[in-house]
């Protein structure tokens, strides 16, 4: 298991291209199996994340040849429409599979994906919206199944814009007959390039990027190319390290419309940034200082995958921020560790208030999750000393030679393997 060593002091500066987006290939990967066929996609970031999602194709009878970013898949010789524990518990959007199976073979059968760090995280807006489209469900012996001789287009309004929920949604409905019209959909970037992948294999659907999506059925085509959308929370990870540890840095291959409540955030709690053809430039040399409270919200309100980072960030910062986290019900994990470093960060229930402290010490401290693991490491880079970073393989299901896109900024950040394994 990878024991991340990070030595604080160093001020960031240069140039990174920031990875394809995790969030956005994943569904796509899944998207893959809808109507058969070859997909070339490329740009993808190299995660485990992903390796999690090829041997699920490859259970499922699809080709699949991976050369770095670049993934071929051939579907048409899909031959199983189940997922075992095994794997589903490598990879909790493997839920994506859900309606990308059922839309492809009329029944799926899956191990129905727990809790995670982040909470309990059920899947019932995803069952529900699968209902409405005409399939039966029946839940028994820790998996689900969903059957349908045919879906039939529906008006589906969501309880709550799910991401999940919205992309299952659009990938079952390509086999609806007649149109689905999903109301208070979720909005975020990855969903509008979900809809580019399923159009370019022959979809017809419209909307995504706002609250009101209409999917028309599918008239697939042989052969797929698509070039997965940047990682906006990447890009936000690699902002709140040049935040956290000072400098002047330059993102390319980031689009800064995505990254607007995050950058606007870091503005406001005193970092230059200037955006322009070339990208995104932050730099930071005077104090943090304390900003408006950061609420997290779904797209394009602020992304609760930053939560954890730009917290990391403000530690030092003048002044005290405040943190109210509205999406996940357990999403201050990270808080226990980073007072590891002497931070004093206090927590009620979804409400966390850093008060800034002048030194940070570095500490040996856990990965609690994905987003949570990569905050320790910015918390490194701003403390005196060495920080080593425990991790059960949580920043390497997002993360792409993390380790090396920091050191390219000037950061002093080591992957080891523990030693305990
Ligand atoms: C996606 O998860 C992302 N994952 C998450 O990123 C991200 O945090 C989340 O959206 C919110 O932005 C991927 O895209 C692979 P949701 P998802 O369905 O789809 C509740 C990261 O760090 N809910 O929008 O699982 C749920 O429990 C990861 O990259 C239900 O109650 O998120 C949560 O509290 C972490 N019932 C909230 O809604 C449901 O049926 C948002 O969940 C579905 C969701």
């Amino acid at each position: 298991m990878p024991l991340w060593s990070v030595t604080g002091g160093n001020e960031l500066t240069g140039s990174l291209a920031v990875q394809g987006s995790k969030n956005a290939v994943l569904p796509i990967l899944a998207a893959s199996v809808v109507g058969g066929g070859v997909s070339r996609i490329t740009d993808c970031p190299l995660l485990r994340d992903v390796d999690a999602s090829l041997e699920i194709l490859r259970f499922l009878g699809c080709g699949v040849m991976q050369n770095r970013g670049e993934i071929l898949i051939q579907s048409d010789g899909m031959s199983r429409n189940h997922i075992p524990h095994a794997l589903m518990l490598k990879m909790r959007s493997s839920v994506m599979y859900l309606g990308a199976i059922l839309a492809r073979c009329g029944e799926v059968r899956l191990s129905a994906p727990g809790g995670c760090e982040l909470g309990s995280r059920p899947i019932d807006l995803h069952l529900k919206a699968l209902a409405a489209l005409g399939a039966e469900i029946s839940e028994a012996g820790g998996e689900v199944c969903c059957r349908a001789a045919q879906l039939k287009g529906a008006h589906i309004n969501l309880d709550f814009p799910s991401v999940g929920a919205t992309e299952n949604v659009m990938l079952a409905a390509c086999a609806a007959e007649g149109t689905t019209v999903l109301t208070n959909a979720a909005r975020e970037p990855e969903i509008v390039d979900l809809q580019s992948f399923l159009n370019a294999k022959g979809a017809s659907i419209r909307g995504a990027g706002t609250s009101e999506i209409r999917i028309d059925g599918f008239a697939p085509v042989p052969y797929t190319e698509h070039s997965v959308l940047p990682d906006r929370i990447a890009a936000a990870t690699y902002l709140c390290a040049a935040a956290a540890a000072g400098g002047d840095i330059r993102l390319t291959h980031a689009v800064p419309e995505h990254l607007e409540t995050v950058l606007s955030a870091l503005r406001q709690m005193g970092c230059a940034i200037v955006v322009d053809a070339d990208g995104i430039r932050l730099r930071r040399f005077g104090p943090m200082r304390a900003g408006r409270p950061v609420i997290t919200r779904p797209y394009p309100g602020f992304p609760t995958d930053a939560q954890a980072l730009l917290m990391a960030a403000s530690l030092r910062a003048e002044g005290t921020n405040v943190f109210v986290e509205n999406i996940f019900e357990s999403r201050f994990r990270h808080v226990p560790e980073l007072r590891r470093f002497g931070a004093d960060v206090r927590v009620e229930g979804r409400v966390a208030m850093v008060c800034g402290v002048k030194t940070l010490y570095g500490a040996p401290v856990t990965a609690t999750d994905l987003r949570g693991g990569a905050a320790m490491v910015l918390a490194g880079l701003s403390a005196e000393g060495e920080t080593q970073v425990f991790d059960s393989g949580h920043i390497e299901r997002g993360y792409e030679r993390f380790d090396e896109c920091l050191r390219a900024l000037g950061a002093d950040v080591k992957r080891l393997e523990d030693p305990q394994g």
